[in-house]
């Protein structure tokens, strides 16, 4: 299925686990103000994985511009006209790694713990499947249990650990974590009948 017709169901209100009512969209052209904000939120340190300086609203511009959903998918969670969570379903569109997906999710410091993660990891691992994509993967530095716990609610497993692998923007280096999910597609689903 194109990732078009696994966004039909959104925009959507849905509570989380705590009854926090969120809006959940995928990215528009318009967001990158809120966007922006949103990053600025953040601890630098939680923004390592991601490849753009998320914090320069030059940037946040030019991805709400060039929205290629196909490729990356932010779903972003809404409350109170603010950007309170995304979870990012990445794609490699091809080569070895066409069948694999990666998921990536943060969430404002001010509104964790709420079950907003659960929620968006839950909804971009349906848009990944119905995608048809077979696996996906999550990538963690070793003291990012919080967000690890999340990925295996979603029945993620660790893959591997490397220890003192990666480094932060201080130079220190951190244990890097691969989790790893195995999607039932829909054909094997019809085949279990
Ligand atoms: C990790 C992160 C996304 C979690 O967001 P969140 O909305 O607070 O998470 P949720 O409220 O949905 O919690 C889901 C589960 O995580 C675990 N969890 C959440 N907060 C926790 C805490 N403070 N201590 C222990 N476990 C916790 C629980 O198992 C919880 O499920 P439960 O409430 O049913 O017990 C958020 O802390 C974050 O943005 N961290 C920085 C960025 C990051 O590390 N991203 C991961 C890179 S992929």
């Amino acid at each position: 299925m194109a990732i078009e017709n696994a966004l039909e169901r959104f925009p959507r209100d849905v509570k989380t686990k705590a009854g926090l009512t969120v809006r959940l969209q995928p990215l528009t052209k318009t967001d990158h103000a809120a966007f922006h904000e949103f990053f600025s939120a953040m601890q630098p340190k939680e923004l390592m994985y991601l490849k753009h300086r998320v914090t320069d609203p030059e940037v946040l511009r030019k991805w709400c511009e060039n929205i290629d959903l196909g490729h990356n998918c932010p779903l972003l969670a809404w409350h109170d006209g603010k950007v309170v969570g995304v979870c990012t379903l990445h794609q490699a569109l091809g080569g070895w790694k066409r069948h694999i997906g990666r998921l990536s999710a943060h969430v404002r410091p001010d509104f964790r713990n709420q079950g907003i993660a659960r929620l968006l990891t839950g909804e971009v691992v349906e848009i990944a499947r119905q995608c048809g994509l077979e696996r996906l993967l999550a990538e963690f530095l070793g003291e990012q249990e919080q967000a690890m716990k999340v990925c295996a609610l979603q029945g993620f497993e660790e893959l591997y650990r490397l220890d003192d692998f990666v480094k932060d923007m201080q130079a220190i280096s951190h244990n890097y974590v691969v989790m790893g999910l195995h999607l039932i597609t829909d054909e094997e689903y019809a085949g279990m009948g």
